[in-house]
Protein backbone atom coordinates (compact mmCIF):
# COMPACT_ATOMS: atom_id res chain seq x y z
CA UNK A 1 0.00 0.00 0.00
CA UNK A 2 1.20 3.91 -0.63
CA UNK A 3 2.41 5.54 2.08
CA UNK A 4 0.52 8.83 3.28
CA UNK A 5 0.69 11.30 5.50
CA UNK A 6 -2.25 12.33 7.47
CA UNK A 7 -2.16 16.05 8.88
CA UNK A 8 -5.14 17.24 10.63
CA UNK A 9 -5.60 21.80 11.42
CA UNK A 10 -6.45 21.75 14.97
CA UNK A 11 -8.35 25.01 14.19
CA UNK A 12 -10.86 23.67 11.22
CA UNK A 13 -10.76 20.52 11.84
CA UNK A 14 -9.65 19.78 7.99
CA UNK A 15 -7.94 16.65 7.30
CA UNK A 16 -5.51 15.76 4.38
CA UNK A 17 -3.67 12.81 3.54
CA UNK A 18 -0.60 13.68 1.35
CA UNK A 19 0.66 10.46 -0.69
CA UNK A 20 4.61 10.31 0.36
CA UNK A 21 6.62 9.56 -3.07
CA UNK A 22 10.23 8.57 -2.55
CA UNK A 23 9.92 9.48 1.56
CA UNK A 24 9.12 13.24 0.88
CA UNK A 25 5.57 14.64 0.68
CA UNK A 26 5.06 17.79 -1.73
CA UNK A 27 4.68 21.13 0.77
CA UNK A 28 2.29 22.40 -1.88
CA UNK A 29 -0.38 20.00 -0.38
CA UNK A 30 -0.44 22.03 2.94
CA UNK A 31 -2.01 25.11 0.89
CA UNK A 32 -5.54 22.63 1.34
CA UNK A 33 -5.19 23.67 5.00
CA UNK A 34 -3.65 27.40 3.85
CA UNK A 35 -0.55 27.18 5.63
CA UNK A 36 2.73 27.17 4.54
CA UNK A 37 5.84 25.03 5.09
CA UNK A 38 8.52 27.15 6.91
CA UNK A 39 12.23 26.10 6.51
CA UNK A 40 14.99 28.28 7.06
CA UNK A 41 18.12 27.03 5.27
CA UNK A 42 16.37 24.14 3.74
CA UNK A 43 17.23 21.79 6.67
CA UNK A 44 14.33 19.61 5.82
CA UNK A 45 13.18 20.35 2.40
CA UNK A 46 13.79 18.70 -1.06
CA UNK A 47 13.68 21.61 -4.16
CA UNK A 48 14.78 19.25 -6.87
CA UNK A 49 14.83 15.24 -7.70
CA UNK A 50 17.98 15.42 -8.86
CA UNK A 51 19.19 11.53 -10.36
CA UNK A 52 23.25 13.15 -10.33
CA UNK A 53 24.76 12.48 -6.52
CA UNK A 54 23.42 10.60 -4.20
CA UNK A 55 24.83 11.21 -0.51
CA UNK A 56 24.40 9.39 2.39
CA UNK A 57 25.03 11.75 5.22
CA UNK A 58 25.46 8.89 8.05
CA UNK A 59 26.92 6.33 6.41
CA UNK A 60 29.76 8.62 4.73
CA UNK A 61 28.62 7.71 1.31
CA UNK A 62 28.88 9.63 -1.77
CA UNK A 63 28.15 8.30 -5.08
CA UNK A 64 28.09 10.75 -8.85
CA UNK A 65 25.49 8.88 -11.11
CA UNK A 66 25.99 5.78 -8.87
CA UNK A 67 29.60 5.35 -9.26
CA UNK A 68 30.87 5.29 -5.60
CA UNK A 69 33.68 8.10 -4.72
CA UNK A 70 36.74 6.26 -3.64
CA UNK A 71 36.33 4.11 -7.39
CA UNK A 72 36.11 7.40 -9.44
CA UNK A 73 39.21 8.63 -7.40
CA UNK A 74 41.23 5.65 -8.03
CA UNK A 75 40.22 5.07 -11.44
CA UNK A 76 38.60 7.97 -13.45
CA UNK A 77 40.29 11.20 -14.98
CA UNK A 78 38.53 14.62 -14.26
CA UNK A 79 37.13 14.88 -17.64
CA UNK A 80 35.70 11.27 -17.66
CA UNK A 81 34.00 12.24 -14.41
CA UNK A 82 32.53 15.89 -16.13
CA UNK A 83 31.17 13.88 -18.81
CA UNK A 84 29.58 11.40 -16.36
CA UNK A 85 28.09 14.43 -14.31
CA UNK A 86 26.77 15.92 -17.70
CA UNK A 87 25.35 13.52 -19.78
CA UNK A 88 24.39 10.52 -17.02
CA UNK A 89 27.20 7.40 -18.25
CA UNK A 90 30.65 6.68 -18.46
CA UNK A 91 32.09 7.63 -22.04
CA UNK A 92 33.06 4.86 -23.89
CA UNK A 93 36.77 5.30 -25.08
CA UNK A 94 35.28 6.89 -28.39
CA UNK A 95 33.30 9.56 -26.78
CA UNK A 96 36.08 10.13 -23.83
CA UNK A 97 38.56 11.35 -27.16
CA UNK A 98 35.63 13.37 -28.81
CA UNK A 99 35.12 15.24 -25.40
CA UNK A 100 38.86 15.48 -24.40
CA UNK A 101 39.40 17.27 -27.87
CA UNK A 102 36.28 19.66 -27.03
CA UNK A 103 37.52 20.94 -24.38
CA UNK A 104 41.15 21.02 -25.59
CA UNK A 105 40.38 23.03 -28.44
CA UNK A 106 37.97 25.78 -26.94
CA UNK A 107 40.84 26.57 -24.18
CA UNK A 108 42.34 29.52 -25.56
CA UNK A 109 39.47 32.73 -24.01
CA UNK A 110 39.45 36.40 -26.13
CA UNK A 111 42.17 38.40 -26.16
CA UNK A 112 39.61 41.29 -24.51
CA UNK A 113 39.50 38.94 -21.29
CA UNK A 114 43.36 39.88 -20.87
CA UNK A 115 42.56 43.70 -20.41
CA UNK A 116 39.86 42.87 -18.30
CA UNK A 117 42.01 41.12 -16.18
CA UNK A 118 44.26 43.34 -16.38
CA UNK A 119 42.08 46.01 -15.11
CA UNK A 120 42.43 44.19 -11.31
CA UNK A 121 44.73 45.13 -8.83
CA UNK A 122 47.54 43.69 -8.31
CA UNK A 123 46.46 41.94 -4.81
CA UNK A 124 42.79 41.20 -5.75
CA UNK A 125 41.30 38.33 -4.12
CA UNK A 126 41.27 35.13 -7.28
CA UNK A 127 38.11 34.61 -6.41
CA UNK A 128 36.59 37.89 -7.08
CA UNK A 129 38.91 38.25 -10.26
CA UNK A 130 36.90 34.45 -11.15
CA UNK A 131 33.57 35.96 -9.84
CA UNK A 132 33.61 38.73 -12.22
CA UNK A 133 35.50 37.12 -15.60
CA UNK A 134 32.93 34.59 -15.21
CA UNK A 135 29.91 36.89 -15.59
CA UNK A 136 31.82 38.93 -17.93
CA UNK A 137 32.15 35.89 -20.38
CA UNK A 138 28.22 35.99 -21.28
CA UNK A 139 29.37 39.14 -23.17
CA UNK A 140 31.56 37.60 -25.23
CA UNK A 141 28.64 34.74 -25.75
CA UNK A 142 25.29 36.30 -26.61
CA UNK A 143 23.87 33.51 -27.75
CA UNK A 144 23.80 31.58 -24.40
CA UNK A 145 21.20 33.72 -23.39
CA UNK A 146 18.74 31.23 -25.33
CA UNK A 147 19.00 28.49 -22.74
CA UNK A 148 16.08 26.69 -24.22
CA UNK A 149 18.55 25.60 -26.60
CA UNK A 150 20.49 22.25 -26.01
CA UNK A 151 22.78 22.81 -28.46
CA UNK A 152 23.59 25.80 -27.29
CA UNK A 153 23.82 25.04 -23.78
CA UNK A 154 25.85 22.41 -24.91
CA UNK A 155 28.36 25.08 -26.13
CA UNK A 156 28.40 26.53 -23.02
CA UNK A 157 29.17 23.77 -20.80
CA UNK A 158 31.95 23.01 -23.06
CA UNK A 159 33.37 26.17 -23.37
CA UNK A 160 33.07 26.72 -19.52
CA UNK A 161 35.15 23.34 -18.89
CA UNK A 162 37.57 24.72 -21.32
CA UNK A 163 38.16 28.21 -20.20
CA UNK A 164 37.52 28.44 -16.90
CA UNK A 165 40.94 26.94 -16.24
CA UNK A 166 42.73 29.53 -18.46
CA UNK A 167 40.82 32.43 -16.84
CA UNK A 168 41.96 30.60 -13.03
CA UNK A 169 45.26 30.19 -14.48
CA UNK A 170 45.49 33.83 -15.34
CA UNK A 171 44.25 35.30 -12.06
CA UNK A 172 47.19 33.67 -10.37
CA UNK A 173 49.66 35.19 -12.72
CA UNK A 174 48.07 38.71 -12.69
CA UNK A 175 48.94 38.29 -8.93
CA UNK A 176 52.08 37.79 -9.88
CA UNK A 177 53.25 40.01 -12.45
CA UNK A 178 53.97 37.51 -14.23
CA UNK A 179 53.05 36.87 -18.46
CA UNK A 180 49.94 34.99 -18.86
CA UNK A 181 50.80 31.34 -20.37
CA UNK A 182 48.61 30.37 -23.25
CA UNK A 183 47.07 26.74 -23.57
CA UNK A 184 48.99 24.60 -24.76
CA UNK A 185 47.04 21.55 -27.00
CA UNK A 186 49.79 19.29 -26.87
CA UNK A 187 49.35 18.78 -22.77
CA UNK A 188 46.43 16.82 -20.94
CA UNK A 189 43.51 18.91 -19.08
CA UNK A 190 45.68 18.82 -15.40
CA UNK A 191 49.20 19.53 -17.01
CA UNK A 192 47.65 22.18 -19.57
CA UNK A 193 46.38 24.05 -15.96
CA UNK A 194 49.83 23.63 -14.32
CA UNK A 195 51.67 24.94 -17.28
CA UNK A 196 49.26 28.00 -17.33
CA UNK A 197 50.05 27.93 -13.62
CA UNK A 198 53.43 27.54 -13.18
CA UNK A 199 55.20 27.75 -16.43
CA UNK A 200 58.47 29.90 -16.75
CA UNK A 201 60.59 30.61 -19.57
CA UNK A 202 61.13 26.45 -20.43
CA UNK A 203 59.77 25.56 -23.77
CA UNK A 204 57.63 22.54 -22.37
CA UNK A 205 56.22 22.57 -18.74
CA UNK A 206 56.70 18.94 -17.20
CA UNK A 207 54.36 17.77 -14.51
CA UNK A 208 55.44 15.40 -11.63
CA UNK A 209 53.18 12.64 -12.39
CA UNK A 210 52.38 11.86 -8.83
CA UNK A 211 51.29 16.09 -8.42
CA UNK A 212 49.46 16.00 -11.66
CA UNK A 213 47.17 13.12 -10.68
CA UNK A 214 46.58 14.28 -7.05
CA UNK A 215 45.64 17.75 -8.76
CA UNK A 216 42.86 15.77 -11.04
CA UNK A 217 41.65 13.73 -7.60
CA UNK A 218 41.17 16.57 -6.33
CA UNK A 219 39.21 17.89 -8.72
CA UNK A 220 37.21 14.60 -8.88
CA UNK A 221 36.10 14.94 -5.29
CA UNK A 222 34.97 18.38 -5.76
CA UNK A 223 33.30 17.85 -8.44
CA UNK A 224 29.42 17.74 -7.34
CA UNK A 225 27.93 17.63 -3.83
CA UNK A 226 24.23 17.92 -4.58
CA UNK A 227 22.13 20.62 -3.75
CA UNK A 228 25.27 22.40 -1.87
CA UNK A 229 24.74 26.42 -0.99
CA UNK A 230 26.43 26.75 -4.61
CA UNK A 231 24.64 24.39 -6.94
CA UNK A 232 21.62 25.97 -5.16
CA UNK A 233 22.36 29.41 -6.26
CA UNK A 234 23.13 27.92 -9.75
CA UNK A 235 19.51 26.61 -9.68
CA UNK A 236 17.89 29.65 -7.89
CA UNK A 237 19.67 32.05 -10.28
CA UNK A 238 19.42 30.09 -13.50
CA UNK A 239 15.54 29.25 -12.98
CA UNK A 240 15.15 32.85 -14.14
CA UNK A 241 16.72 31.78 -17.38
CA UNK A 242 19.70 33.72 -17.62
CA UNK A 243 22.67 32.90 -19.44
CA UNK A 244 24.59 29.87 -17.70
CA UNK A 245 28.11 31.93 -17.33
CA UNK A 246 25.70 34.87 -15.38
CA UNK A 247 24.21 31.95 -13.22
CA UNK A 248 27.76 30.76 -12.23
CA UNK A 249 28.85 33.77 -11.39
CA UNK A 250 26.36 33.89 -8.64
CA UNK A 251 27.46 30.04 -8.00
CA UNK A 252 30.94 30.52 -7.63
CA UNK A 253 30.03 33.79 -5.95
CA UNK A 254 28.42 31.19 -3.10
CA UNK A 255 31.20 28.99 -2.68
CA UNK A 256 33.72 31.74 -1.87
CA UNK A 257 31.77 32.20 1.31
CA UNK A 258 33.64 30.88 4.17
CA UNK A 259 31.13 28.36 5.16
CA UNK A 260 31.51 27.03 2.00
CA UNK A 261 34.27 26.73 -0.73
CA UNK A 262 36.28 30.12 1.14
CA UNK A 263 36.59 27.29 4.54
CA UNK A 264 39.78 25.82 3.20
CA UNK A 265 41.29 29.05 2.96
CA UNK A 266 39.97 29.79 6.25
CA UNK A 267 41.62 26.55 7.24
CA UNK A 268 44.83 27.40 6.40
CA UNK A 269 44.62 30.94 8.22
CA UNK A 270 43.21 28.86 11.61
CA UNK A 271 46.17 26.60 11.55
CA UNK A 272 48.57 30.00 11.40
CA UNK A 273 47.07 31.36 14.10
CA UNK A 274 46.95 28.09 16.22
CA UNK A 275 50.89 28.28 15.19
CA UNK A 276 51.92 25.27 17.34
CA UNK A 277 51.13 21.91 18.83
CA UNK A 278 50.41 22.99 21.99
CA UNK A 279 48.02 25.42 21.37
CA UNK A 280 45.49 23.25 20.28
CA UNK A 281 43.56 22.47 23.48
CA UNK A 282 43.16 26.37 24.10
CA UNK A 283 41.86 26.55 20.86
CA UNK A 284 39.54 24.24 20.89
CA UNK A 285 38.31 25.18 24.44
CA UNK A 286 38.43 29.35 22.92
CA UNK A 287 35.82 27.47 19.38
CA UNK A 288 33.90 25.66 22.03
CA UNK A 289 33.24 28.76 24.29
CA UNK A 290 32.55 30.62 21.31
CA UNK A 291 35.89 33.42 22.35
CA UNK A 292 38.24 32.09 19.45
CA UNK A 293 36.10 34.30 16.39
CA UNK A 294 36.05 31.43 14.37
CA UNK A 295 34.11 27.84 14.32
CA UNK A 296 36.75 25.05 13.70
CA UNK A 297 36.83 25.82 10.02
CA UNK A 298 36.88 22.46 8.00
CA UNK A 299 34.91 20.67 10.34
CA UNK A 300 31.13 19.96 10.64
CA UNK A 301 28.70 19.64 7.39
CA UNK A 302 24.67 19.93 6.90
CA UNK A 303 24.52 16.51 5.36
CA UNK A 304 27.68 14.23 6.79
CA UNK A 305 27.12 13.46 10.33
CA UNK A 306 30.42 10.84 10.03
CA UNK A 307 33.73 11.11 8.36
CA UNK A 308 33.16 12.79 4.87
CA UNK A 309 34.13 10.60 2.34
CA UNK A 310 36.23 12.99 0.39
CA UNK A 311 37.97 13.89 3.59
CA UNK A 312 38.84 10.00 4.04
CA UNK A 313 40.24 10.49 0.11
CA UNK A 314 41.99 13.54 0.44
CA UNK A 315 44.04 12.01 3.52
CA UNK A 316 45.32 9.51 1.22
CA UNK A 317 46.80 12.45 -1.75
CA UNK A 318 48.15 14.53 1.24
CA UNK A 319 50.44 11.26 1.74
CA UNK A 320 51.12 10.96 -1.95
CA UNK A 321 51.76 15.19 -2.35
CA UNK A 322 54.08 14.93 0.93
CA UNK A 323 56.11 12.50 -0.45
CA UNK A 324 57.18 14.25 -3.31
CA UNK A 325 57.38 18.06 -1.59
CA UNK A 326 57.80 17.30 2.01
CA UNK A 327 55.56 17.89 4.97
CA UNK A 328 54.41 21.03 6.02
CA UNK A 329 54.77 21.61 9.35
CA UNK A 330 51.23 22.73 9.65
CA UNK A 331 50.04 19.22 8.91
CA UNK A 332 50.99 18.41 12.74
CA UNK A 333 48.81 21.14 14.30
CA UNK A 334 45.96 19.76 11.52
CA UNK A 335 46.91 15.95 12.90
CA UNK A 336 46.45 17.33 16.23
CA UNK A 337 43.62 19.22 15.83
CA UNK A 338 41.77 16.32 14.51
CA UNK A 339 42.66 14.10 17.35
CA UNK A 340 41.15 16.39 20.03
CA UNK A 341 38.34 17.47 18.45
CA UNK A 342 37.07 13.88 17.55
CA UNK A 343 38.24 13.09 21.56
CA UNK A 344 36.01 15.82 22.89
CA UNK A 345 32.09 15.31 23.74
CA UNK A 346 31.47 18.92 21.89
CA UNK A 347 32.45 17.55 18.84
CA UNK A 348 31.39 13.98 19.10
CA UNK A 349 28.10 14.66 20.08
CA UNK A 350 27.03 17.21 17.46
CA UNK A 351 28.76 14.63 15.10
CA UNK A 352 31.39 16.89 14.07
CA UNK A 353 33.91 15.69 11.94
CA UNK A 354 36.95 16.97 9.29
CA UNK A 355 34.94 17.77 6.13
CA UNK A 356 36.80 17.93 2.58
CA UNK A 357 38.41 21.29 3.13
CA UNK A 358 40.15 20.22 6.11
CA UNK A 359 43.34 19.00 4.88
CA UNK A 360 42.54 20.28 1.33
CA UNK A 361 44.67 23.58 1.94
CA UNK A 362 47.67 21.94 3.21
CA UNK A 363 47.76 19.95 -0.14
CA UNK A 364 47.19 22.92 -2.15
CA UNK A 365 50.15 24.46 -0.20
CA UNK A 366 52.39 22.13 -0.91
CA UNK A 367 51.74 22.57 -4.16
CA UNK A 368 52.79 25.83 -4.35
CA UNK A 369 49.13 27.43 -4.65
CA UNK A 370 49.10 30.88 -2.36
CA UNK A 371 46.22 30.78 0.17
CA UNK A 372 43.82 32.90 -1.40
CA UNK A 373 43.82 30.55 -4.30
CA UNK A 374 42.20 27.35 -2.61
CA UNK A 375 38.96 28.27 -3.08
CA UNK A 376 39.74 28.71 -6.87
CA UNK A 377 40.31 25.54 -7.02
CA UNK A 378 37.54 24.13 -5.71
CA UNK A 379 35.51 26.22 -8.31
CA UNK A 380 37.89 24.16 -10.83
CA UNK A 381 36.78 20.90 -9.41
CA UNK A 382 32.98 21.88 -9.03
CA UNK A 383 32.56 23.41 -12.11
CA UNK A 384 31.07 20.02 -13.99
CA UNK A 385 28.61 19.64 -10.85
CA UNK A 386 27.01 23.04 -11.56
CA UNK A 387 26.56 22.48 -15.26
CA UNK A 388 24.67 19.54 -14.56
CA UNK A 389 22.56 20.73 -12.17
CA UNK A 390 22.21 23.55 -14.12
CA UNK A 391 20.86 21.00 -17.09
CA UNK A 392 19.23 19.13 -14.61
CA UNK A 393 16.98 22.13 -13.70
CA UNK A 394 16.40 23.22 -17.25
CA UNK A 395 14.82 19.81 -17.93
CA UNK A 396 12.90 19.23 -15.49
CA UNK A 397 9.58 20.18 -16.09
CA UNK A 398 8.10 20.48 -12.06
CA UNK A 399 11.16 23.33 -11.81
CA UNK A 400 10.22 26.90 -12.46
CA UNK A 401 11.62 30.51 -11.58
CA UNK A 402 12.65 29.79 -8.07
CA UNK A 403 10.51 31.73 -5.39
CA UNK A 404 10.34 31.05 -2.19
CA UNK A 405 7.38 31.61 0.21
CA UNK A 406 7.49 33.67 3.47
CA UNK A 407 5.71 34.16 6.90
CA UNK A 408 5.12 37.95 7.16
CA UNK A 409 5.73 39.29 10.98
CA UNK A 410 6.48 42.94 10.28
CA UNK A 411 4.22 45.58 11.64
CA UNK A 412 0.43 46.04 10.46
CA UNK A 413 -0.62 48.35 7.85
CA UNK A 414 0.46 52.58 9.75
CA UNK A 415 -0.13 55.64 8.50
CA UNK A 416 2.81 57.60 7.06
CA UNK A 417 4.09 59.82 9.57
CA UNK A 418 5.27 63.37 8.74
CA UNK A 419 9.03 64.41 9.80
CA UNK A 420 8.05 66.70 12.28
CA UNK A 421 6.00 64.04 13.85
CA UNK A 422 9.16 61.44 13.61
CA UNK A 423 10.63 60.80 17.07
N1 LIG B 1 33.00 24.36 14.88
C1 LIG B 1 32.33 24.46 16.05
N2 LIG B 1 31.03 24.23 16.19
C2 LIG B 1 30.34 23.89 15.08
C3 LIG B 1 30.96 23.75 13.85
C4 LIG B 1 32.34 23.99 13.76
N3 LIG B 1 32.99 23.89 12.59
N4 LIG B 1 30.04 23.41 12.92
C5 LIG B 1 28.88 23.32 13.56
N5 LIG B 1 29.05 23.60 14.87
C6 LIG B 1 28.05 23.53 15.93
C7 LIG B 1 27.11 24.71 15.87
O1 LIG B 1 27.56 25.79 16.65
C8 LIG B 1 25.84 24.09 16.39
O2 LIG B 1 25.96 23.97 17.79
P1 LIG B 1 24.65 24.22 18.73
O3 LIG B 1 23.70 23.11 18.36
O4 LIG B 1 25.17 24.15 20.11
O5 LIG B 1 24.12 25.57 18.34
C9 LIG B 1 25.87 22.68 15.83
O6 LIG B 1 27.25 22.38 15.67
C10 LIG B 1 25.15 22.52 14.51
O7 LIG B 1 25.70 23.48 13.61
P2 LIG B 1 24.88 24.24 12.49
O8 LIG B 1 25.50 25.57 12.24
O9 LIG B 1 23.43 24.20 12.84
O10 LIG B 1 25.11 23.27 11.27
P3 LIG B 1 24.90 23.62 9.74
O11 LIG B 1 24.49 22.37 9.08
O12 LIG B 1 24.00 24.79 9.57
O13 LIG B 1 26.36 24.07 9.27
C11 LIG B 1 28.51 24.08 8.35
C12 LIG B 1 27.19 23.31 8.48
C13 LIG B 1 29.42 23.33 7.38
C14 LIG B 1 28.22 25.47 7.75
C15 LIG B 1 29.16 24.20 9.75
O14 LIG B 1 29.47 22.92 10.26
C16 LIG B 1 30.41 25.08 9.73
O15 LIG B 1 30.30 26.30 9.84
N6 LIG B 1 31.63 24.47 9.55
C17 LIG B 1 32.84 25.26 9.42
C18 LIG B 1 32.98 25.77 7.99
C19 LIG B 1 33.34 24.67 7.03
O16 LIG B 1 34.25 23.89 7.28
N7 LIG B 1 32.67 24.66 5.85
C20 LIG B 1 32.95 23.72 4.79
C21 LIG B 1 31.84 22.75 4.59
S1 LIG B 1 32.34 21.36 3.55
C22 LIG B 1 32.70 22.05 1.99
C23 LIG B 1 31.46 22.42 1.27
O17 LIG B 1 30.85 21.56 0.65
O18 LIG B 1 31.11 23.60 1.33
Amino acid sequence: MAETLTVTHSATGKTIEIPIEDGAVRATAFKELGVVSYDPAFLNTASVRSAITYIDGDAGILRYRGYPIEQLAERSSYLEVAYLLLFGELPTQEELARWSHEITVHTFVHENVKQLMDGFRYDAHPMGMLISVLAALSTFYPEASKVDDPVIRLEQAVRLIAKVPTIAAWSYRHSLGLPYVYPNNDLGFATNFLSMMFRMAEPHYHAKPAIERALEVLFILHADHEQNCSANAMRSIGSSKVDPYSAMAGAAAALYGPLHGGANEAVLKMLDEIGDVSHVPDFVEAVKAGTAGTRLMGFGHRVYKSYDPRAKLIKQVADQVFEQTGVDPKLQIALELERYALEDDYFVSRKLYPNVDFYSGLIYKAMGYPTDYFTVLFALGRLPGWIAQWEEMLNDKEQKISRPRQTYVGYDERPFVSMPDRA
